[in-house]
């Protein structure tokens, strides 16, 4: 074998001319630079889905010109025509599936009623719950397929999908496998092109329904005894809205407790509203995440970090409420993973655009681009417990890619309310 072919890698399709590869590398990597570990002028070779080299586009040509697959087929070259490349954005917290919309409560906030008040009244999350169980399950597919594809066109292309609008066992089921369905891979395993990775998550603890609002309990034994067991396989995470409107602390232990020991992975709505005990919570159970921690204490974040719990952090939630951002420079300097999320719903954040929170996270939590860019990407898959396969373009990783029509990464939060995104690929 002569040196130039011991160079040659074998590879189904290589992208050129990526003007800038943004690799959010979490080794260093030959020729990057920079907190984001930047190649200028790049190129990347992908085979049976995962990526197998980057570098340099003027070292991709001796690599490549002669390679042939296995099949013998030639190589695909895709000409990214010197856009900036990052890694698929990753939403690790979104409540996909529901139907109807609250802009009534939306309006009612704005002359003075509170999130808390209207869920009190019975209104806020059940009034997506009453649209959800009476909507037809095809209608609940076509919604959620068209709030993906909104999401896909502006740069995610993986994205966690919480139930928790059916608080029933049916309508719970009926959501968790339609989430299921929605995935690239779907129940039959079968890749669906143009369609993103979906990561389901059972949040039957969203709140109590009104049947069992006098015998809450009655409500978390159905919840413990009869839906985790049945949904085991349909969700890999459980989640609970730990909080005075929804669970106490007790409960979201009791629940969580039982779904660890199915071998569920955990996350937990926590300290949202009110410190409800949730973020501690998510660190004693060893949850992958704890999302929103607006009212997170010292305390909390060093168990947290202990424990090795990802802080989400949703920054369209506070703009919807209008409540204070949480500071994500807190939550870094405590030495703590942070990931940003859209929290896609229809009553605090309804939101399917990752880049509008990448530029939230900048305008008002007080993050670098590098900051926010790496939360919502490499930190959205560790939210996920995927870190290991995507969130960075890396050797190894699944090639799921971000293409922006921007000259420079630097544009991301600074041109803003527009689509910056020109297309995404998941090679599978
Ligand atoms: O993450 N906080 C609880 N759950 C959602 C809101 C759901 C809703 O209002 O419909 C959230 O903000
Ligand atoms: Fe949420």
């Amino acid at each position: 074998m002569s040196d130039s072919s011991q160079l040659k890698v074998q590879a189904s399709s290589v992208i050129r001319n990526i003007g800038q590869l943004v690799t959010v590398a979490q080794q260093p990597i030959a020729g990057a630079h920079g907190p984001l570990q930047v190649i200028p002028h790049a190129a990347l070779a992908v085979h049976r889905g995962l990526i197998v080299w980057i570098g340099p586009d003027d070292d991709a040509e001796p690599m490549f010109q002669h390679t042939t697959t296995t099949s013998g087929d030639g190589i695909t070259i895709v000409d990214a025509g010197g856009a900036v490349v990052t890694p698929g954005l990753v939403d690790s917290h979104t409540h996909l599936v529901f139907a109807g919309d609250r802009a009534e409560e939306f309006h009612l906030r704005r002359a003075g009623v509170s999130y808390g008040e209207l869920l009190a009244q019975g209104r806020g999350i059940l009034t997506t719950m009453y649209a959800t169980r009476n909507a037809a399950t095809e209608a609940l597919i076509e919604q959620a397929t068209a709030r993906l594809d909104t999401m896909r066109a502006h740069g995610t292309t993986t994205v966690e999908a919480k139930t928790g609008y059916g608080l029933d066992k049916i309508t719970e089921e009926t959501c968790l496998r339609i989430i299921n369905n929605l995935n690239a891979l779907g129940e039959s395993g079968i890749h669906k092109p143009g369609r993103v990775r979906v990561v389901p998550t059972f949040l039957g603890a969203h709140t109590i329904p009104p049947e069992y609002r006098e015998q809450r309990n009655a409500y978390v034994d159905l919840l413990v005894e009869e839906m985790l067991p049945s949904f085991v396989g349909l969700a890999r995470f459980c989640d609970v809205f730990c909080e005075r409107e929804a669970f106490t602390l007790e409960e979201s232990r009791r629940i969580l407790t039982r779904a660890k020991e199915l071998d569920y992975q955990l996350k937990v709505h926590a300290d949202q509203l009110s410190p409800s005990g949730g973020a501690m919570l998510a660190a004693e159970l060893g949850a992958v995440s704890a999302d929103h921690l607006d009212f997170a204490s010292d305390a909390d974040l060093a168990a947290m970090r202990e424990a090795g719990v990802v802080a989400t952090l949703l920054p369209g939630a506070s703009y919807t409420l209008r409540s204070p951002y949480p500071s994500a420079r807190r939550f870094i300097d405590a030495g703590l993973h942070v990931a940003l999320a859209t929290d896609c719903n229809p009553g605090t954040s309804y939101c399917e655009n990752m880049q509008m929170i990448l530029g939230l996270a900048m305008s008002s939590m007080g993050m670098t681009v590098e900051e926010a860019l790496t939360a919502a990407t490499i930190n959205g898959a560790r939210a996920l417990a995927l870190q290991d396969d995507i969130g960075s373009v890396e050797v190894g990783k699944r090639c799921e890619l971000t293409f922006w029509s921007i000259k420079d990464y630097h544009e991301i939060g600074y041109h803003f309310g527009v689509n910056l995104v020109q297309s995404v690929l998941v090679k599978w």
